[in-house]
């Protein structure tokens, strides 16, 4: 029998990313579901599939510092492989993101290193850009810079508005994410040493190139 590894998944909302991870089956297990927000639809969405689930509000540990540390035993409390924020709305201290280095993954909502932080696709609209798309990428002290495994690209249509960019955007990301973790799994990325850049099988997805 194959030991399966581990993947802690960290949310804040709706969970549509973690809903098309599960749907992937991928050959991992998803061992606990952690939020910062108790009312996040991705718990319930956890809950169907007997997933731990946990929750850690700011607001029952409001120093930072403290947050992380608790956030941190959490998630090592499953001895997991691999961290995987999934619209983890909440930014992490640079003590957690070096305890966990090489093991937190995120997905970010634009083309990397295009439009880091909130608001992507107004962003993107507002430049007039006319490719859009997601990153997976490591998560390191900087916010959205750390070493990018994997991307998907969407065009950017002139009818296009934040919605109609974002389910565009969202609908490639429901299969940029589970590519990555399938590689990931199946022990097809391999960090470089004289190089901090994951090798992945699948780069790029959209626009033709795979
Ligand atoms: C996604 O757009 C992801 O890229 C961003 O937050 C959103 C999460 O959506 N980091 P969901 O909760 O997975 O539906």
């Amino acid at each position: 029998m194959t030991i399966q590894r581990r993947v802690v998944v960290l949310i804040s909302g709706r969970g549509s990313n973690l809903e098309a991870l599960l749907a992937a089956r991928l050959p991992l297990e998803v061992v606990a579901v952690v939020s910062n927000r108790a009312d996040a639809a991705g718990l319930e969405l956890a809950r169907r599939h007997a997933i731990p689930v946990e929750v850690l509000s700011a607001e029952s540990v409001p120093l930072r510092e403290v947050y992380d540390q608790y956030l941190q035993d959490i998630i090592e409390s499953y001895r997991p492989d691999l961290v995987v924020l999934a619209g983890f709305m909440r930014i992490l201290g640079d003590a957690l993101v070096r305890h966990f280095e090489r093991r937190l993954v995120n997905i970010h909502p634009s083309l990397l290193p295009a439009f880091p932080g909130l608001h992507t696709h107004r962003r993107a609209l507002a430049e007039g850009v006319t490719v859009h798309g997601c990153t997976v990428h490591f998560v390191t002290a900087e916010l959205d810079r750390g070493p990018i495994v994997a991307q998907a690209v969407v065009p950017v249509l002139p009818s296009d508005d934040e919605t109609t960019l974002a389910q565009r955007v969202l609908a490639m990301e429901h299969r940029l994410y589970p590519e990555v973790l399938r590689a990931w799994a199946e022990g097809r990325l391999t960090w470089q040493a004289d190089r901090p850049q994951w090798q992945a099988a699948v780069r790029c997805l959209g626009l033709g190139a795979s």
